[in-house]
């Protein structure tokens, strides 16, 4: 067996699958000097509202700012609260930040690592105004449960489809059961640009046109400035790579299935793994394949000696990071998000990774547990 390094994450198959059809389109939108806007921008814009089953989608600059541009047209701000799950990319928090608004942590389920729906009700209070479910990982949150306890307090639903590009739940599109829904196209994501790169997508009309204005200094015509706005636009060169990648992205997000499967059909019954579930009714698209194992940080060192890309999504709960440590006035809610984070582990994956490589990783993995 190959002892080549094998990395997390591998986006040079990715490349070579689409260079040879993007590179003339490239090649034409830079004579045409089109970098800003366009029809670059608008006709990904609609592919991938196609794409996630709504009306609407407007590219931005990246993912946080998506989060950031949707809770804005809401009309969250100072002194609200938003609920967020515990454990998710800090992105998600520092969005709520930014409005003014206090992101309360919500602990996680220890069999998804996804929002524990039981506990919502809880911290919800007068000041209480969104939600925002994570669909980490790359499958969806419990949104029948989600919207229907938005839907009894009158809170605002707005999902981060970060990770789960192509995930459904009953045949429902992740980023579709909000009021809106927040993504981000950086490079590893499922979808990923060649850099930055983001969206908001929803089916409400009145909320897109007040997005489309504040990504792009509070106005949609030039030199007419109804808010104020700033700017977060997602670029042409941009656009043009993810309508490229978009084409494949449903065969890449079976590959990245077919590599799941692999794993679980080498480490079932492996004593001290616990694999990841799929929830019913939910298609996962494997954005990360997470488990969870003791002594996980002698495992991730001994995986990484061997040259086997490793990660843990995440190190620590949003609350206990000391960026919100400090504001946040429950800590010890979260802790079954406290304990994952000590036991979680992310294996590489990517559309293209060998079952060789799957091997390899596990056979490491299996003689470092009995170590
Ligand atoms: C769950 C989640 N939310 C938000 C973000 C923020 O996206 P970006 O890095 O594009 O700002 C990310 C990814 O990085 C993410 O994984």
């Amino acid at each position: 067996m190959s002892d080549a390094p094998i990395p997390l994450v591998d986006l040079s198959i990715q490349f070579h699958e689409i260079w040879g059809d993007f590179q003339s389109d490239f090649a034409k939108l830079c004579e045409s000097g089109g970098f800003i806007g366009g029809s670059t921008v608008s006709e990904f814009e609609s592919q991938f509202a196609q794409f996630m089953q709504v009306k609407h989608c407007v590219g931005v600059g990246n993912g946080g700012d998506a989060i950031e541009l949707a809770l804005r047209a809401i009309n969250v701000s100072h002194g609200d609260e938003v609920l967020i799950p515990a454990n998710t990319f800090i992105a998600t928090a520092t969005a709520v930040s930014r409005v003014g608004a206090i992101p309360i942590p919500i602990d996680v389920s220890e069999t998804d690592f996804l929002i524990d729906v039981s506990k919502i009700e809880e911290q919800i209070s007068t000041r209480t105004k969104a939600i925002i479910p994570v669909h980490l990982f790359g499958q969806m949150a419990n949104m029948e449960a989600i919207t229907e306890i938005a839907h009894r307090h009158g809170l605002s639903v707005i999902e981060d489809a970060a990770q789960s590009h192509g995930a459904t739940r009953n045949g429902l599109s992740c980023g579709s059961l909000g009021i809106a829904a927040a993504t981000s196209f950086y490079p590893g994501k499922n979808l990923g640009a060649f850099g930055d790169g983001g969206a908001v997508i929803t089916n409400d009309s009145k909320l897109q046109n007040q997005i489309r204005k504040l990504r792009n200094y509070g106005g949609i015509n030039k030199y007419e400035h109804d808010v104020v706005g700033f700017n977060s636009r997602l670029d042409s060169i941009q656009a043009l790579v993810l309508s490229h990648k978009l084409k494949h992205l449903e065969h890449w997000n079976k590959q990245r299935s077919t590599a799941a499967e692999t794993y679980r059909r080498y480490l079932e019954d492996t004593p001290g793994v616990i694999l990841p579930e799929i929830n019913d009714g939910n298609t996962h698209v494997w954005h990360l394949y997470v488990i969870r194992i003791q002594n996980r940080d002698g495992i991730l060192n001994t995986l990484t000696e061997q040259g086997i890309g490793v990660g843990i999504h995440y190190p620590k709960p949003f609350s206990e990071l000391p960026a919100y440590s400090h504001i946040l006035k429950s800590k010890n809610n979260c802790q079954v998000a406290s304990q994952l984070s000590k036991e979680i582990l992310s294996l590489p994956i990517y559309p293209g990774i060998a079952d060789q490589q799957i091997r390899r990783v596990c056979s490491a993995l299996k003689q470092s547990l009995t170590s």
